[in-house]
């Protein structure tokens, strides 16, 4: 992939996982990039691409609030400049069946997964659209396309975030280019409280027999968000390791 010059990248969720690893991936493709997390210590993540020579800077965002995306786009034009690409990253999840689920959790997880990527987009929307060459990517799930027990609001989200992709790309195809990822299992701190056993329950679901890296997920979204991938919009790519083509059953 040839580097790229001259670009800015925002991050959302940025301070871990998923997120930080595509902060640092996009930094060593040579984009300028925003790490924006409602975790302070996106700060370290920022810090570490510096070190490495790269150009970063952290803005402390809730992405379910606009006043938030506001403060944080002021700070990413001060410090980087206008923005070429947006990482739809950020989440909150609660892994609890429908009847057990508050109002209250529903409703933080459609605003931060779901509203947080409308923010997102619409706070970068006049910058990504001035060159023609602007890029988004929504980090999605499996969840969005397969129905697994106790997630109803992560993967209502998830899908949600699939469709607002395709509904994008279809409304600003000549302008910016809008694709999701669609992730397997991660090994991320999202699996901190899950088993042993499920988790390995979970490995062997995919194809390759492990769970993925958040670097693996990383590569794909500095794919998806080049133009290496420049006739490519409105798609959802599973970055799974086969965990969903292939399924056990006699
Ligand atoms: N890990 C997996 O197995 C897996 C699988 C499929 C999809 N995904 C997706 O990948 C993405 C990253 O997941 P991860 O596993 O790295 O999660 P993670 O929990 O490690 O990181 C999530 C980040 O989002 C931040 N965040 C939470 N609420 C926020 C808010 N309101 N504003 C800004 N930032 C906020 C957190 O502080 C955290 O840094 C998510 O969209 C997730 O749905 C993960």
């Amino acid at each position: 992939m040839s580097r790229v010059v001259n670009r800015t990248a925002v991050i959302t969720g940025a301070a871990q996982g998923i997120g930080a690893a595509a902060a640092h991936r996009l930094a060593a493709d040579g984009y300028r990039v925003a790490v924006l997390d409602i975790d302070p210590r996106g700060t370290k993540v920022a810090d570490e691409i510096r070190l490495a020579g790269g150009r970063a800077t952290f803005a402390l965002c809730d992405v379910a609030d606009e006043s938030s995306w506001a403060e944080a786009m002021a700070l990413v034009h001060r410090e980087l400049g206008p923005v070429d690409a947006l990482v739809s990253n950020a989440l909150v999840t609660d892994g609890l069946p429908l009847h057990e689920l508050s109002v209250e959790s529903w409703n933080r997880q459609l605003a931060v997964n779901l509203t947080g990527a409308f923010h997102g987009v619409r706070a970068c929307l006049p910058d990504l659209a001035r060159s023609g060459t602007g890029s988004v990517v929504m980090v999605a799930s499996v969840h969005a396309w397969f129905g697994l027990p106790g997630v109803p609001g992560y993967a209502t989200t998830k899908a949600g975030l699939t469709g607002l992709t395709r509904q994008l790309a279809v409304e600003y195809g000549g302008a910016v280019r809008f694709n999701c990822v669609v992730p397997g299992p991660v090994l991320t701190a999202q699996w901190d409280q899950i088993s042993p056993e499920d988790r390995k329950q979970s490995a062997s679901a995919t194809l390759v027999g492990r769970m993925g890296r958040p670097a693996e997920v990383a590569a794909a979204i500095s794919f998806l968000i080049s133009e290496d991938a420049s006739f490519i919009t409105g798609a959802s790519l599973a970055v799974d390791g086969g965990w969903s083509v292939g399924k056990k059953s006699s």
